[in-house]
């Protein structure tokens, strides 16, 4: 039965998307049998793996809608044992139209619920928000793994993620765990950088992963040749740092991950 792990962080551009491609890049690479869900209407996900969004093909959308079944929509990736669900564009209208849908938080829960036991790991990849696209994301998930830019506001608004998961256990009574938080585009030559750190270890309420995302041109360029960074530059030290979170995380696997008890965040 697969760990269900969404990628989540209400900042724009702190690395969401380049975690879900890798991190799901070298799970599969160490034999995990993973799908990673493009849940965010940018579709970058989408795209980083190959997937030509400008085609007007169906996507999650119309799986959580109902209108195509898991199976018609998951697409391989070039990376053997990951597969990917793509996103589009008008993901962003299922905001407005499921508001009147009866238990509209669960769509995407329902819609893994069939898939769920094909799969070592399934990653969510989630849009920068706080939205029913993102509640949507967290009640489907069994834990939430947070990317965190080493940089000055990044600390700020996690108090807010951190309340966003434990309205979710309480509200809607889903026992979200917190797998942890990984600092990413991360400088241990920068003085900022290791203060972010230091801070986030300090103070973040949840385990931080030990590994540290490095700012890497491979990784910042692999996605515009449609490449997870390992099969890109497998050598360069941003593919070197995700094989090691995706060890870190498989290490997790026998922990119990469910950890409330939170809320006064404050940096
Ligand atoms: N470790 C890194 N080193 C260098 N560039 C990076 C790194 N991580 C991400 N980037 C680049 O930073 C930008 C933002 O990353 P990404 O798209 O993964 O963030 P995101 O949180 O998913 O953004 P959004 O909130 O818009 O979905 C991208 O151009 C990406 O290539
Ligand atoms: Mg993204």
């Amino acid at each position: 039965m697969a760990r269900v792990i969404a990628i989540c962080n209400a900042k724009g551009g702190v690395g969401k998307t380049t975690t879900a491609v890798n991190l799901g890049g070298y799970l599969a690479l160490h034999g995990k049998k993973t799908l990673l869900i493009d849940f965010d209407p940018q579709a970058n996900a989408s795209s980083a793996l190959g997937h030509n969004t400008l085609v007007d093909t169906p996507t999650i959308y119309h799986g959580i809608l109902g209108e195509h079944s898991p199976s018609s929509l998951i697409k391989s990736s070039d990376v053997h044992g990951l597969s990917y669900i793509p996103s589009g564009s008008h993901l962003s209208g299922a905001l407005v139209e499921l508001v009147n849908v009866p238990e509209r938080e669960y769509c995407l829960r329902k819609f893994i619920a069939g898939i769920r036991h094909n799969y070592d790991y399934i990653l969510i990849d989630l849009p920068p928000s706080l939205s029913l696209l993102v509640v949507n994301g967290l009640v489907a998930a069994d834990e939430v793994l947070i990317p965190v830019q080493a940089e000055y506001y990044s600390l700020e608004g996690l108090g807010q993620l951190l309340q966003t998961i434990d309205l979710v256990r309480k509200n809607l009574r889903h026992p979200l765990g917190v797998a942890g938080a990984v600092l990413t585009m991360y400088d241990r030559r920068e003085r900022l950088s290791r203060e972010v750190g230091r801070n986030l270890r300090e103070h973040f309420p949840h385990y931080v992963y030990s590994v540290e995302i490095p700012k890497s041109i491979a990784l910042a360029e692999a996605p515009s040749f449609a490449k997870p960074v390992l099969l890109h530059d497998p050598q360069s030290i941003g593919a070197v740092a995700y094989k090691r979170l995706a060890l870190e995380i498989m290490g997790q696997e026998n922990h119990n991950q469910i950890n409330p008890g939170f809320g006064n965040f404050n940096l």
